[in-house]
């Protein structure tokens, strides 16, 4: 199995709760979902940024994860890929990345318009597209607004991935435009002080952290897909909780 996760695989990297529904980690991956879904009982959370204090804890990896599984409990599902400066979905999808969401934005489309379908049924991805020199604007911009808006027509759950907060402003400009946040934190590795100031910066735009992932990895194993195991923990109700 874990040979097979770690080849490069012609469909794109397999995911644990594609390949492996049963496992802890799918699990865990479901009941992120479930508690996003209480958590908006009052707001419908269409829109979900997803991000991380620091590089490399686990942001694409769980947008992918967190849209197949809403998508394989029935939702309309779109991933967008919001890192404009090292895209990843389409690679996880294996998906042309010619035109995306820097298409839609330039060009004022849907994301339905360009998104694409994938393996999975009810996910669809809008890749990042050609890499803009000004990323933070575009995503902060009025069109992306507009365009997030628009996009409750067609789907029922947005995720975006993004770059870390503490690299650049894209993920709190876009914070301020979606209606939550999850915020991954790669727990042995980050000091607490580093993700308390990725939370703050969320919350100055008034982004709404809806819960926190604690992505933790397992180290005896070696990385591949199969072989995670992540224990998550999310919580809500804002300052007082954090
Ligand atoms: N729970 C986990 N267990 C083991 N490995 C993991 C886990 N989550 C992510 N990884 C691995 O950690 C690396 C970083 O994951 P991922 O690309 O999802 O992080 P990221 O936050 O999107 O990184 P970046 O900031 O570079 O965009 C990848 O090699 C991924 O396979
Ligand atoms: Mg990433």
């Amino acid at each position: 199995m874990a040979e097979r996760g770690k080849r490069a695989e012609p469909r794109g990297q397999l995911l644990i709760t594609e390949t492996d529904p049963k496992s802890p980690a799918s699990e865990a991956y479901r009941t992120l979902r479930t508690n996003i879904q209480f958590a908006g009982l009052d707001v419908p959370h269409r829109s979900i940024v997803v991000t991380s204090s620091s590089a490399g804890e686990g942001k694409t990896t769980t947008v992918a994860n967190f849209g197949v599984v809403a998508a394989q409990a029935g939702s309309r599902v779109c991933v967008v890929d919001a890192d404009l400066r090292r895209p990843a979905l389409h690679r996880i999808f294996n998906l042309s990345n010619a035109r995306g969401l820097t298409t839609a934005l330039v060009e004022g489309l849907p994301f339905a318009k360009i998104a694409q379908p994938t393996r999975v049924p009810n996910l669809s991805t809008l890749t990042s597209g050609p890499l803009p020199p000004n990323p933070a604007e575009l995503v902060g911009s009025k069109r992306m607004r507009e365009l997030i808006e628009g996009s409750a027509d067609d789907f029922d759950l947005v995720l975006f991935d993004t770059p870390p907060v503490i690299s650049v402003s894209d993920p709190v400009a876009l914070a301020a435009q979606c209606d939550g946040v999850i915020l991954v934190i790669m727990s042995a590795k980050i000091p607490h002080n580093v993700v308390r100031r990725a939370a703050e910066q969320i919350e100055a735009v008034k982004g709404r952290i809806l819960g926190v992932l604690l992505n933790s990895v397992n180290l005896q194993r070696d990385g591949y897909y199969y072989d995670y195991y992540r224990y998550y923990h999310a919580y809500y109700g804002g300052d007082k909780k954090r």
